[in-house]
């Protein structure tokens, strides 16, 4: 991995930030993604070499000038992570039909958006590498409160598999890894009420929650040569969850 450039979106987060302080230590050439902010200023400064742009994902202006920020200081991307994503839950009969435009705006067209612009890139530049997404095991439990998360992760898995397809010739690979629940900013509240705790432990066959270091080896293999042969795939990463 070492001296590989590779864009994180959603770098600011807990998952991405956990999984680009690891890179770094890797000696991966980071180019760093997130909302504007304290926290992406933040983990910059924490992470000596890392470039930063700031930039919705949705928003298809900001990620051209992100990229073009990070192009100029880094060179062509080597594969990207993208960390970025929402939450919202909530009972099916009250949630808004909004609720779901606004998730899926983020986690499945902010997410097509990012890979499209990086495969761009790369394939430009005659770069072989990989494309990594965190879907989540909602892409395939069904948790009640959950009718715009998972179908969102469901699409997300599903639009890494055709993408992998469409760009294995050029090269590049595309997976996601899909973690059960790690306690970060975006699940905290869920975590917080000890009965919901217990309940959503009680369905983890190996009895404990997943930590951001727990992610860290697939990450690396899928992000890197030693998961050369592996694309299109969801790789969950969730002590069982998905068994049950
Ligand atoms: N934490 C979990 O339990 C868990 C489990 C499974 C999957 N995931 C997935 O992992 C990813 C990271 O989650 P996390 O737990 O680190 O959450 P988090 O809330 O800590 O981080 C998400 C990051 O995405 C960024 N983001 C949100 N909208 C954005 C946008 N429009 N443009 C750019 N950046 C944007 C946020 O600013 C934040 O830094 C998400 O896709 C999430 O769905 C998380």
């Amino acid at each position: 991995m070492r001296g590989r450039v590779i864009l994180v979106a959603g770098a600011a987060g807990g998952l991405g930030r956990a999984l680009a302080e690891e890179l770094h230590r890797r000696g991966v050439r980071l180019g760093l993604m997130d909302l504007p902010g304290p926290a992406l200023d933040d983990l910059t400064a924490a992470l000596p070499g890392a470039r930063a742009a700031p930039a919705d994902i949705t928003d298809a202006g900001a990620l051209a000038a992100a990229y073009d920020t990070l192009g100029a200081a880094l060179g062509p991307p080597d594969g990207a992570l993208n960390a970025a994503g929402v939450l919202k839950t909530g009972p099916g009969l009250e949630m808004s039909p909004g609720t779901l435009r606004q998730t899926f705006e983020v986690n499945v067209t902010g997410a097509f958006a990012f890979s499209q612009a990086v495969a761009r890139r790369m394939i430009d530049a005659k770069r072989q590498g990989a494309i990594l997404h965190l879907s989540s095991v909602s892409s395939m439990v069904a948790n009640p409160g959950y009718a715009a998360y998972s179908p969102s992760k469901a699409a997300l898995s599903q639009m890494v598999r055709v993408l992998g397809r469409e760009w294995a010739a050029e090269g590049l690979r595309v997976n996601a890894i899909g973690p059960s629940l790690v306690r970060t900013q975006m699940t905290r509240d869920a975590l917080a009420a000890p009965e919901q705790r217990t309940a959503a432990l009680a369905l983890i066959p190996t009895g404990r929650f997943c930590e951001p270091e727990d992610l860290v080896g697939p990450a690396v293999m899928l992000l890197s040569d030693a998961g050369r042969y592996i694309t299109g795939q969801t790789l969950h990463v969730d002590g069982g969850r998905t068994l049950v």
